[in-house]
């Protein structure tokens, strides 16, 4: 349903594309809202039929091609959506990333996301709403069928185990599993971070990689 913004709505917009465009330092943006089942004001469909269609095209577009099995296709499309990535990147079929805010994605050289992992930019709770950066630092493994949360880093050589649940910052060169998310390792020195292993190389961690 579309209404006008109230003027609260439009500064915190304003904040929200500040965010966006990376003129603040925080990793999550938060702002408090009504239940979701209202107009929050920052749902797509609070703002308007066009911008929904185009939203819904867009959304649909990048669902069908990550679950595609080439991957060129979905590193140009993600791109061309704002997404900064790396090279030598490598997602998985069937990988699923938030079509709401792709520009709050950073993926760096080397990194593998496995099937089916989901990668997520915002959260509406019940009373408020959040949209967080994702940043798959150098060289990091994303298992098949983790969930990622939005404001999330994953340090550079680090390792999500699959069906991984992680709503933190894991360290460099750790392993992390489970849901709640723990390390069942906790990482090399920083010095042995600097040279990577090829992706075809062993992690620092022992534990094998793309
Ligand atoms: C996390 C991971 C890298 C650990 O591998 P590993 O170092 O060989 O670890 P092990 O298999 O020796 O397991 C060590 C312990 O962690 C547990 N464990 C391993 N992976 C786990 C996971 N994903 N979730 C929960 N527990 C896990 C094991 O059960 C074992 O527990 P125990 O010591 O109580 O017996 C691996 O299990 C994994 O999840 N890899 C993801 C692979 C993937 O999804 N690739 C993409 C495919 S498209």
């Amino acid at each position: 349903m579309h209404r006008r913004p109230t003027p609260e709505e439009t500064e915190a917009r304003e904040r929200l594309r500040r965010f966006r465009r990376g003129e603040t330092e925080e990793l999550v943006f938060k702002h408090p809202t009504g239940h979701p089942a209202t107009p929050t004001g920052f749902c797509f469909c609070d703002r308007g039929a066009l911008r929904m269609v185009l939203f819904c095209v867009k959304a649909a577009l990048l669902d069908l091609v990550l679950k595609l099995p080439w991957n060129g296709p979905k590193l140009r499309l993600l791109r061309r959506l704002g997404a900064r990535i790396g090279e030598n990147v490598y997602i998985s079929a069937r990988a699923w990333i938030d079509p709401m805010f792709p520009d709050l994605l950073t993926i760096e050289d080397n990194v593998f996301i496995g099937m089916e992992a989901r990668i997520l930019m915002h959260e509406f709770r019940i009373d408020e709403f959040r949209a967080g950066k994702v940043i798959l630092r150098r060289g990091c493994m994303i298992g098949a069928f983790a969930l990622i949360g939005c404001g999330t880093e994953i340090g550079e050589g680090a390792t999500v185990g699959a069906a991984a649940c992680v709503k933190r910052a894991i360290p460099a060169g750790a392993t992390a599993i489970g849901n709640p998310v723990r390390l069942l390792r906790t990482g090399a020195p920083e010095a042995e971070l600097e040279n990577p292993q090829p992706p075809d190389g062993g992690g620092n961690d022992g534990s094998s990689r793309p």
